[in-house]
């Protein structure tokens, strides 16, 4: 399908470089290359050539992955090699409702929206209303606004404000274990739960919690990826790899518990 007037699309150039910008059948800025006439876009499809004075473009659009290495960031995000395995272990897909503690930079807000639209949607409970309102303008950007909502307040003892019970609970603060109690009256049986946090010791606590309250299948791990440079006769390990980001501890509700 040809790009639709209203959704975001990324121009990348011959080194990689991309340029996010709105699909508007008129005169649209664009930074760095100026106005450009958005009605050219009208006739063109996902991986088209694109020139603008001169310079070649090809025309994207973006998934996942592109939408959280483009948001405006504040607080340290969940890189997108954890999103992955956080959707893949907690089962997220379209329909899911999920409640999601910590909105930080909207990160893992992102990819889980886009797991579940157009169908399902996201509660992120958050403290701070300045970074919900980043997130919100993040959210927006992408389109998938209409599948998000918040609610401020101190997930430890607050009230998610949803009268549903979700398919997925995923936490990334520091102290998930005190949110439990007060949070798994919203997990449905046989749900998936997430707990990301940067310390060993964190992981012991979570762990620990879970343990005693009955949850099947908790499992913690760390994801560690190494990008591979390629050239010709020159395959390596790229300087740049990431290094510790966090650990995952998941874990999957049961319906009836001891205690
Ligand atoms: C590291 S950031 C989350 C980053 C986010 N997952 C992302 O990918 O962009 C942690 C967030 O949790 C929020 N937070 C910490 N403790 C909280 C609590 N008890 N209740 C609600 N939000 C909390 C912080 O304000 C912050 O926005």
């Amino acid at each position: 399908m040809t790009f639709q007037e209203g959704e975001t699309v990324y121009l990348e150039d011959s080194n990689g470089k991309r340029t996010f910008l709105k699909v508007m059948y008129g005169m649209v800025k664009v930074p760095s290359l100026g106005a450009i006439d958005g009605s050219r876009l009208r006739d063109l499809d996902d991986g088209d050539q694109f020139t603008v004075v001169g310079r070649e473009f090809t025309v994207f659009r973006p998934g996942a992955l592109e939408l959280m290495e483009s948001l405006d960031r504040g607080a340290q995000i969940i890189s997108p090699k954890d999103a992955a395995t956080i959707l893949m272990h907690c089962d997220v897909k379209c329909g899911d409702r999920v409640i999601e503690v910590g909105a930080g930079s909207g990160g893992l807000t992102t990819a889980l929206l886009h797991a579940v639209a157009p169908n399902g949607c996201v509660r992120t409970l958050e403290m701070r209303e300045d970074y919900a309102q980043r997130v919100l303008k993040n959210v927006s950007r992408t389109g998938l606004d209409a599948y998000w909502s918040y609610s401020i307040g101190d997930a430890r003892e607050m009230d998610p404000g949803i009268d549903w019970q979700a398919d997925v609970l995923t936490m990334d603060m520091p102290d998930p274990w005190l949110a439990l109690p007060n949070l798994d009256p919203h997990l449905r049986a046989g749900g998936r739960l997430c707990a990301y946090v940067p310390n060993m010791n964190q992981v012991e606590s979570t762990v620990v919690a879970l343990r005693e309250s009955g949850y099947a299948d908790v499992r913690a791990l760390e994801n560690i990826q190494r990008f591979l440079e390629v050239h010709p006769g020159g395959v390596r390990p790229s300087f740049d790899t990431l290094g510790h980001t966090g650990y995952l501890v998941f874990a999957r509700k049961r319906a009836s518990r001891k205690g």
